[in-house]
C-alpha cells in the first residue's frame, strides 16, 4: 500500500495513476474524498486497488486513518502557502511508514548549515532536512518548471489570445509532470534510488513565446502573445491561485531566466529508462484544456 498526498493535483495525480498501472495498492489522501476529482484511471480503481481517504495535512492528527494498516511508502507533496506543522507530519508519516518520496525542487540550498529564507527554495529545504531525518528511506525529487505551470494560459488561450506573460524570453526546460512520477514510482516501488536527490528537467530549452508558439501550433491557430509588466504579471499570478508570498520570487526567477536560462539536466533518460517526454507532448496530453 502506498499512500499518496496531492492526488488531485499535477504531479501526485499522475503518481497515482502510474502506481495503479503499476499494480500497487493506493491509497490517496484528499480533504474532501467527495469533491476530490482524481485521474480517471485512479476513479476507476476506486473502491477496489485505490482507497480514497480524508485528510489535511494542516492538521496532522487527521492523517492516522490515512496511515492505519500496511502503508510501505509515502509520496509526500508539501502545498506552497498552506500547512505550517510540517515537522509534525513528518514525524506521523515516519512512525507509521518505512518511506518517504518527497516532491522538492530543483535549486534547493545544498548547506545543511544555511539559514533558510521563507520562500519556496527555504520552504522545500526545510522538508528535505526534515525527511532526511526522520529516520524514514527517503528520496527527494528535485524537478525544474513544470510543464504544468503553464495552464495559467489556459483561460487566455481559450478566449483566443493574447496570451500574457511578463517574460516571454524566459527560457527552462519545462518537465511533464508525467516524467516526475515515472521517477516517483520508481522511488517507491524499487530500492534504485534510495537516499537520492535526482534533479530533472524537460528535454529541450524553450522561452515562454516558443512555448506559446508549441501550444498555437498543436491547436492549429495563431497566438499573439502580450508583454505585461510586472505588476500586471504578479496579479494574473495570485488570480491563478499563486499565493502572494511566492508570485514575487516566481516573477524574479522569470527575469532572470532571459539572460541565464535554465539548464537542461542531462541523464533524464537514465532514470527514467526512456527520453523525457516533450513540451509538445505535454501540449498534447493536455490539448483539451486549451481548447
Ligand atoms: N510548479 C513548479 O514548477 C514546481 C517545480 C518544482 C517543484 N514544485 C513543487 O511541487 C509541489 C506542487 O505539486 P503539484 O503541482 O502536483 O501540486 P498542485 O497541482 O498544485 O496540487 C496541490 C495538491 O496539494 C493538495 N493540498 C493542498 N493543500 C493541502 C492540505 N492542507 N492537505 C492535504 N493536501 C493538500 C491539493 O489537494 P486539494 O484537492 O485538497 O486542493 C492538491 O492535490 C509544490 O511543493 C511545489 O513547490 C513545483
Amino acid at each position: 500500500m502506498i499512500l499518496v498526498t496531492g492526488a488531485t493535483g499535477k504531479v501526485g495525480g499522475q503518481v497515482a495513476a502510474q502506481l495503479v498501472a503499476a499494480g500497487a495498492a493506493v491509497r490517496a489522501l484528499v480533504r474532501d474524498p467527495a469533491t476530490a476529482v482524481l485521474p480517471d484511471a485512479v476513479e476507476a480503481a476506486r473502491g477496489d486497488q485505490v482507497d480514497v481517504v480524508r485528510g489535511d495535512l494542516a492538521d496532522p492528527a487527521s492523517l492516522t486513518a490515512a496511515l492505519t494498516g500496511e502503508v510501505e511508502a509515502v509520496f509526500l507533496v508539501w502545498p506552497l502557502g498552506g500547512p505550517t506543522g510540517a515537522a509534525e507530519v513528518v514525524t506521523t508519516l515516519a512512525a507509521h511508514t518505512s518511506r518517504i518520496v518527497y516532491l522538492s525542487t530543483r535549486g534547493v540550498p545544498e548547506d545543511d548549515e544555511a539559514e533558510l529564507a521563507e520562500d519556496i527554495l527555504g520552504t522545500h529545504a526545510a522538508l528535505e532536512r526534515l525527511v532526511r531525518g526522520s529516520g524514514a528511506e527517503w528520496t527527494l525529487l528535485r524537478p525544474g518548471g513544470f510543464a504544468g505551470n503553464t495552464l495559467l494560459w489556459a483561460p487566455q488561450v481559450r478566449a483566443g489570445g493574447p496570451v500574457r506573460t511578463a517574460h516571454p524570453q524566459a527560457a527552462r526546460p519545462v518537465v511533464h509532470e508525467a516524467d516526475i512520477a515515472t521517477v516517483a514510482v520508481r522511488a517507491l516501488l524499487t530500492d534504485d534510488l534510495l537516499g537520492e536527490a535526482p534533479e530533472l528537467t524537460g528535454p529541450e530549452l524553450l522561452t515562454q513565446a516558443e512555448q506559446i508558439a508549441i501550444v498555437s501550433e498543436v491547436l492549429g491557430r495563431p497566438l499573439a502573445v502580450e508583454k505585461l509588466s510586472r505588476s500586471e504579471a504578479r496579479a494574473d499570478l495570485l488570480a491563478g491561485g499563486v499565493p502572494p508570498a511566492y508570485a514575487d520570487g516566481i516573477l524574479d526567477a522569470h527575469a532572470a531566466m532571459e539572460t541565464d536560462p535554465e539548464t537542461v539536466v542531462p541523464g533524464g533518460a537514465e532514470l527514467l529508462g526512456r527520453p523525457p517526454l516533450t513540451y509538445r507532448q505535454w501540449v498534447t496530453d493536455h490539448v483539451a484544456d486549451f481548447r
